[in-house]
């Protein structure tokens, strides 16, 4: 395979090799091979400052939060509660309690749907997302239609992967009551214009939430400057813990809407015949948290912070349009999303070859990528395919790691000619 020419952005000051020192898991050899972790859109690997925090937290701190009035409990409900500054600072969110810890990205988006969604999404009311939505931001919607009698209406996709606009301006109007859309989409790797979309929602007197599972990572989020009402992000991610996510909304919102569990923390006063509940953001944060899991994420923000996300986005970009070289120069291979706005995501198709077929011979030379439909069935059936391969970027990842799965693919290729 001939190497393509270097791409002309200008050079990064982004350092990739003191980045990956600290990833201890990226040190691993897989197959007598030195792994190559192209999967992170599934889910990253963890730098030492998160597992550190772990430790430190398991080892040092832990007890139960906003209970005790012992020592433990007192470090840590500090610790939890500044994870929670910690991730209003990184979303650029105005209080602490605009954050929401949740289980992940999907349990926001659920929260939002049947809290915000039971009390202003009625009968014949509309709910728009686009077409090129995880399962996630689909199926909370489709159940809250189900119990409503609210309407889903979608937005389509062109074969490049952008949003039809002119459909979008047609399907949000006076029935609308929530928009929701894709920051970046993990199959086809689009970033779509938030902006505007959370513009578009308000014009017509709807609320906008944004998926933000695939782009808090790659690039910085402001929470402000977007207007959106509500902002989901999670954990595992964000190079943080899994089992921990992040709901943004805007306080006026959250004190607008019912609690989404009943339990421990969320009350304020429980009698038989009354319960009240207990200010934000704790009336959303029913039971025992994941303690650990914010102090995880929480360490992971703070360290993404000091690489400074738009030195990632910038390094990351030169590295997709490396990534976009090396596969079209590879027969047979037909990329899935090629969108003018990118990052991260290169999913692709190989004639002849079934992707799961793609995605064990490339694990053979121990590189990792993920095949399927990426639950986002919906992508696949605009594109007439049952699934895609996909090599999806992280911060710490390489041109050799691209050249190797390069060199796989070719590979590949040959084993199934
Ligand atoms: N939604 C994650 C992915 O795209 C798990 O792989």
């Amino acid at each position: 395979m001939s190497q393509p020419s270097a791409p002309t952005a200008a050079p990064s000051r982004f350092d990739v090799h003191r980045v990956r020192q600290e990833f201890p898991i990226l040190g691993l050899v897989i197959r007598d091979r030195q792994l190559v972790y192209l999967d992170n859109a599934a889910t990253t690997q963890k730098p030492r400052a998160v597992l550190d925090a772990l430790t430190r937290y398991y080892t040092k701190h832990n007890a139960n939060i906003h209970r005790g009035v012992h020592y433990l409990s007192e470090t840590a409900t500090e610790a939890y509660e500044a994870a929670r500054r910690t991730a209003q600072q990184f979303l650029n969110a105005r209080e602490p309690r605009e954050v929401i810890f949740t289980r992940n990205a999907t349990e926001g988006i659920n929260l939002v749907a049947q809290t915000f969604g039971r009390r202003h999404i009625g009968e014949r009311d509309e709910i728009v997302i686009t077409g090129m939505e995880h399962h996630s931001n689909i199926v909370p919607w489709q159940l809250l239609c189900e119990q409503t009698g609210a309407r889903l209406r979608v937005v389509p996709i062109t074969d490049d992967g952008e949003l039809v606009w002119e459909e979008f301006e047609r399907l949000v109007g006076a029935r609308t009551k929530l928009v929701g859309a894709v920051h970046l989409s993990n199959s086809l790797g689009t970033v779509n214009p938030v902006a505007r979309i959370v513009e578009l929602a308000h014009r017509h007197g709807a609320a906008a939430l944004i998926d933000g599972a695939q782009a808090a990572y790659h690039f910085p989020v402001d929470v402000q400057a977007l207007d959106c009402d509500f902002y989901v992000a999670t954990g595992h991610k964000l190079y943080g813990p899994t089992g921990i996510g992040l709901l943004y909304g805007k306080a006026e919102r959250l004190e607008d809407m019912p609690p989404y569990q009943g339990g421990g923390d969320m009350i304020s006063s429980v009698t038989f015949e009354k319960t009240t509940y207990n200010e934000l953001p704790h009336k959303f944060e029913a039971g025992t948290p994941h303690i650990a899991g914010a102090i995880g994420l929480g360490a992971a923000l703070t360290y993404l912070t000091g690489l400074g996300l738009d030195q990632v986005a910038a390094y990351e970009r030169e590295l997709l349009a490396y990534g976009t070289e090396v596969l079209q120069q590879i027969s047979g291979v037909r990329l899935i999303g090629t969108a003018s706005e990118k990052a991260s995501i290169l999913s692709f198709v190989m004639e002849g070859v079934h992707p799961h077929d793609i995605g064990t011979v490339v694990d053979q030379s121990g590189v990792a990528i993920r095949t399927g439909h990426h639950c986002t069935q919906p992508v696949m059936d605009r594109f007439g395919i049952p699934a895609t391969a996909r090599a999806s970027l992280a911060m710490y990842n390489t041109r050799e790691d691209i050249d190797a799965l390069g060199a796989a693919l070719e590979r590949a290729r040959e084993v199934f000619a």
